[in-house]
């Protein structure tokens, strides 16, 4: 039998793995600068924790979650996303007791079942970030600001930035009758599934990719017109913001976000080279979230950046940064074979990197195995070397070469400290 990893399910190893670990280590880097520590919640919960959350009339609740019952009778989800899990952890370890506002950054696999396609996986990997207890739009814009950062740190120059307010409770409640009414004459024209969310989830006929909704919606009202003072105001406040960062943006009225826990502001980052599955990453503000899971009224925000899209925006435009090997050690029989040992383990000791020849072939194939490594330094071990106490050293970059004591690590170390 062949195995096979289950559909769109993926590995990923070198030299991609390298570009991811450059993206972590840039975002961490960055995340550390504004203030936010990581979090590490279980990739499984209690399945309340998404539906209740994400809201049951979604796309991810109905169709798209990997759900199942553990042995104790409990349903249990893969998470689908990371904000659920860390609102149930703030409010389970009474983060709110700390001083606001609280502010995580997490990273790992997630888990929907969507049909498989350029850019959409069934386990795909997040990086994002969640901020919990300030209202004020100055966090939204140093949300954005930081979001717009991380693809300045990673040299990703052509992302566009669509933003939308989607009111709170109160003015969508208005909106909805507004676009009930809007709709009703032309529902007949609306896609099976937007026929459906008129009556359960009409905002989302506004995100529906469907050509036929979005020829029907092009009369359809702005939510923008219909927003209460107070968010009007949040929505005026951060475009100010906005404007004095100089971060670029566009306004997108029909942007309303797949999750149901969204209020005020909402954000997209969307690049043109990743065809229909444009968004590289997606946020925006939950203010009602964490209370209604039980927790104290805590406005938040956050975002979520999707990995695999941001990887394949990464590699249209660069080599995966592969480690190159400061030296190899090549040798020939069995007592410089040891030898060679010996002396690469003293040197990764002190943090270079060392490959060695692990026995049997001729010089001439470890010599070419040494240049497909890219290796900066090759040291040639053999009979005459060990009788001498000397072995032979070349620099593969300035193709420079000599002599040098096996046994003295100090001038070894000051060789490979050359260039
Ligand atoms: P989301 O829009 O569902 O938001 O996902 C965020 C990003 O994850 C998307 O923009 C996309 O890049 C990536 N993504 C989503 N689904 C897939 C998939 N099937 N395959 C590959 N990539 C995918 C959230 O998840 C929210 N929790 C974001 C958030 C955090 N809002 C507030 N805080």
């Amino acid at each position: 039998m062949e195995y096979r990893a289950p559909k769109g399910i993926h590995d990923i190893f070198s030299p991609d793995i390298y570009i991811w670990q450059e993206v972590e280590s840039s975002a961490k880097e960055l995340f550390k600068a504004y203030g936010y520590s990581e979090i590490r919640t279980p990739i499984i919960e209690y399945t309340e924790v998404f539906t209740r959350s994400i809201g049951e009339t979604t796309d991810i609740v109905e169709k798209e979650m990997y759900t199942f019952t553990d042995k104790g009778g409990r349903s249990i989800t893969l998470r689908p996303e990371g904000t659920a899990s860390a609102v149930r952890c703030y409010i389970e370890h009474s983060l709110f007791n700390l001083p606001s506002p609280q502010k995580f950054f997490y990273f790992g696999p997630m888990f929907r079942y969507e049909r498989p396609q350029k850019g959409r996986f069934r386990q795909f990997y997040q990086i994002g970030i969640e901020a919990f207890g300030e209202s004020h739009p100055t966090i939204d814009a140093e949300v954005i600001s930081l979001l717009y950062n991380f693809f300045k740190k990673i040299r990703l120059n052509d992302i566009i930035f669509e933003l939308n307010s989607i009111g709170c409770q109160k003015c969508r409640s208005d909106f909805k009758e507004i676009l009930l009414w809007s709709f009703k004459e032309n529902l007949e024209n609306l896609c099976p599934d937007c026929q459906r969310r008129y009556n359960l989830n009409p905002l989302r006929i506004l995100d529906c990719k469907v050509d036929r909704c979005i020829e029907a919606r092009q009369e359809a009202p702005s939510l923008m017109n219909y927003l209460c003072e107070d968010c009007k105001k949040h929505h005026e406040e951060l475009i100010e913001r906005l404007v004095y960062l100089q971060i670029p943006y566009t306004i997108n009225p029909n942007l309303v976000r797949g999750l149901d826990y969204y209020t005020k502001t909402v954000f997209e980052a969307t690049s043109f080279h990743l065809g229909a599955q444009k968004a590289v990453a997606a946020g925006g503000r939950y203010d009602k979230l964490v209370e209604e899971f039980g927790g104290p009224p805590t406005p938040a925000i956050g975002f979520a950046i999707g990995m695999e899209r941001l990887i394949t925006l990464l590699k249209n435009k660069q080599e995966p940064p592969i480690p190159i090997p400061d030296l190899y050690i090549a040798s020939l029989g069995k007592k410089c074979e040891i030898e060679g040992l010996k002396i690469a383990e003293s040197l990764r000791e002190k943090g270079f990197m060392v490959e060695i020849h692990y026995g049997g072939s001729s010089l001439r194939s470890q010599m070419r195995k040494a240049d497909r490594l890219r290796a900066r330094f090759v040291f040639i071990l053999g009979e005459d070397e060990l009788e001498s106490g000397k072995m032979k050293w070349k620099n593969l970059i300035n193709k420079q070469q000599g002599e040098i004591e096996y046994r003295n690590i100090d001038s070894i170390l000051n060789l490979l400290k050359e260039v």
